[in-house]
């Protein structure tokens, strides 16, 4: 066990991001660090220990990043494919938080409600990890702020600018950029803003973090000066009969090569994929030596390995 591991002290679920505190997300980055560099010290770490993947919508990046790092921690996984039927479908999800906590030391879930989240944490006495819900990405964010602060060395006053749909993963930027002492600057089209309580939220823990959270409608106001432009699907799962609209309403808001020139000269391009080449994004934007979208999925690993780390072997 590690002395960073030690001084978290974190709550044991991890459903929003928000149950950390600046400190605690500083100890974590220097924890993943440290696990990414020395990966063998942490072998046996979760050795026994077994873990249920219950997923509500398909997976690449999250199933793959979880299962590798339990395997590389000495744990084993199951994955419960939940993409055709909800979790309340077959039981209730009390009952199914009731059964797994008989049997196994971790969920992590990837829900279409975050109150699904809250409820198999409130019945299951082990950790619950959000693997995506409708409101939050927190893993993701993990790993893109533990790349950036590879990229530039330090978070604090970072410039990252969000372009797109104001949806979950814009909420887990916002929610640990602030916590980050990062400087965000959303733009979205009307209607489409992140909500009202996450942004509060972000904008409280930013005043102690001398962090700042921006909500723009201009992505060109958005995009100026920053040193990482970031953006995600149009179409979230779940959103699909709103496609044709949605492409309407955010083809303003696409990253190419015009909008992301107006970034700091080293800015780097992030998206947490899967990305639609031609719609959110140009290829020429995604697919140039600026763009680190890989880093962020190779980083998902190490800061899942972390978290998992912290929240049971710590
Ligand atoms: N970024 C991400 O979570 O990817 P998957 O949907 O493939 O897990
Ligand atoms: N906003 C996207 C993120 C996918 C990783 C979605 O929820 O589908």
């Amino acid at each position: 066990m590690s002395a960073t591991a030690t001084t978290l002290a974190l709550k044991r679920d991890f459903l929003t991001g928000t149950e950390w505190n600046p400190k605690q997300l500083r100890d974590f980055f220097r924890l993943s660090a440290e696990m990414k560099a020395h990966p063998d010290r942490y072998r046996g770490a979760l050795a026994g220990s077994v873990f249920v993947l219950i997923f509500e919508k398909p997976s690449l990046r999250t199933r793959v990043t979880f299962e590798t790092g339990i395997a590389n921690l000495g744990g084993s996984s199951i994955f419960l494919d939940h993409t055709s039927a909800r979790l309340a479908e077959r039981e209730p999800v009390r009952d199914i938080a009731r059964n797994l906590e008989r049997w196994v030391q971790g969920i992590i879930a990837r829900v279409f409600a975050q109150e699904t989240l809250d409820e198999l944490a409130a019945n299951a006495n082990v950790p619950v990890i959000n693997a995506l819900s409708d409101k939050f990405h927190p893993c993701q964010a993990l790993a893109d702020f533990f790349t950036l602060e590879e990229r530039f060395g330090n978070l604090r006053g970072l410039k990252l600018a969000y372009v797109g749909d104001g949806n979950n993963m814009c909420h887990s930027l916002l929610t640990i950029g602030a916590r980050a002492g990062a400087h965000i600057r959303v733009a979205t089209p009307a209607g489409y803003e992140p909500d009202a309580g996450v942004i509060a939220e972000a904008k409280r823990v930013a005043r102690e973090t001398r962090g700042k959270i921006e909500i723009l409608r201009s992505p060109e106001e958005a995009v100026s000066g920053a040193q990482a432009v970031y953006t995600d699907v149009w179409v979230s799962m779940g959103q699909e009969t709103e496609a044709a609209q949605r492409e309407v309403t955010f083809a303003g808001y696409q990253v190419n090569e015009q909008l992301f020139a107006q970034a700091a000269p080293d800015a780097v391009f992030l998206h947490c994929l899967p990305a639609h080449r031609g719609l959110e994004v140009t290829e020429g934007v995604i697919d140039q030596p600026r763009s680190i979208i890989y880093d962020q999925a190779e980083n998902r690993l190490h800061v899942e390995k972390a978290l998992l780390h912290t929240l049971l072997a710590s």
